[in-house]
């Protein structure tokens, strides 16, 4: 049985430690393993790389994806759908293992329809994919923007200063929140919970005036203010720092963590994660179990139908945003 395997969308750190092992699991199971480059732009284009044990030596303490990643336009259509079927055929791939976000997902949900035996493995560093309480990579960049807070909170502390600090998550904003309470922020404002600027202005004089002179406020990138609307120009985080610097003449800074928080080696948590969940996916490929996406509940694998997945429609715990401002004040 040959099994082809690729990475796409955002890369996220511990998607090597999940090629490691589904190549190791795989080849011990008798399987061949082939790598699929560019992830599904590289199936439309027929770009394979054999792997083996050796292959995929020295990359567990590697952020990004040896196979490389992309956000295939190309597999959108109907012609590169045909494309990435004909590569399977011509190539006597019999299953595919597929890392990726909610989008990937729905793609090897598609090809496991269209006869050809699939299993997802969620990764990305938002934290939004259907079917897992962590998805790969979200622990390392938790712990990036934990970093980054901690030192942006001594020379925020040592000014007496309003920082703003953008994270990434366009449509999630489990990074904002998660790392704004690990990193003790003043202030979450994430694209699931709109409030206005001149709420967010008040919070912050509200701090000024019990003493507390310094505060991070952690901006989602999909953050829209209340009253705003949808398309802004610049960013979520600039939008609100202009607003405090120029209606409530705060004089904060801005920092864009940006891609930074996508790089890195993995932490612990994210190469055990990515070596239990490639183990697991070659292992339900060769018994004949596809159509699933392998997650983590529980502290237990589990396989979710394919055809479930999506984006997590609720992710942000409600308690936890509240308990940030409760802890500010
Ligand atoms: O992978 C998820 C993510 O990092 C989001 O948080 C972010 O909005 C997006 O990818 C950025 O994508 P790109 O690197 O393609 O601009």
């Amino acid at each position: 049985m040959r099994v082809g395997i690729l990475t796409s969308g955002g890369d996220a750190p511990g998607m090597n430690a999940a090629i490691r092992a589904a190549v190791r699991c795989g080849t011990g199971l008798d399987l061949e393993m082939v790598g699929i480059r560019r992830g599904f732009a590289g199936l439309v284009d027929g770009d394979l790389i054999p792997l083996d044990n050796r292959t995929v030596g020295g990359i567990i303490e590697h952020g990004g994806t040896i196979l490389r990643s992309a956000r295939s336009e190309a597999f959108l259509t109907q012609a590169g759908r045909q494309s990435a079927l004909d590569t399977v055929e011509s190539s006597g791939l019999s299953g595919l293992v597929i890392i990726g976000g909610d989008g990937s997902l729905k793609g090897a949900h598609w090809l496991d329809t269209h006869g050809v035996p699939s299993i997802g493995i969620p990764a990305s560093i938002d934290n939004d994919i259907y079917g897992t309480g962590m998805a790969i990579g979200t622990d390392t960049a938790l712990n990036t923007v934990v970093e980054s807070l901690n030192r942006i909170r001594d020379t925020a502390i040592s000014h007496g200063r309003v920082f703003v600090v953008e994270v990434m998550g366009r449509t999630s904003g489990y990074i904002a929140l998660m790392g704004g309470l690990a990193g003790g922020a003043e202030i979450v404002l994430i694209p699931e919970i709109p409030i206005s600027l001149d709420r967010v202005a008040t919070l912050v004089k509200q701090g000024q005036n019990k003493g507390k002179l310094h505060s991070i406020i952690v901006v989602a990138e999909g953050f829209c203010p209340k009253g705003s609307p949808k398309e802004q120009n610049g960013s979520a985080g600039q939008a609100v720092n202009n607003f405090l610097n120029e209606n409530k003449s705060i004089e904060p800074r801005l920092t864009i963590l940006g891609h930074l928080q996508r790089g890195g080696s993995p932490s612990a948590f994210d190469r055990i994660l990515g070596c239990r969940l490639g183990g697991k996916a070659v292992q339900l490929l060769k018994e004949g179990k596809a159509g699933v996406a392998v997650g983590l509940s529980r502290e237990k694998i589990i396989a979710v139908p394919l055809e479930k997945m999506g984006q997590k429609s609720e992710n942000i715990d409600l308690q936890i945003y509240d308990l940030v401002y409760k802890i500010a004040s």
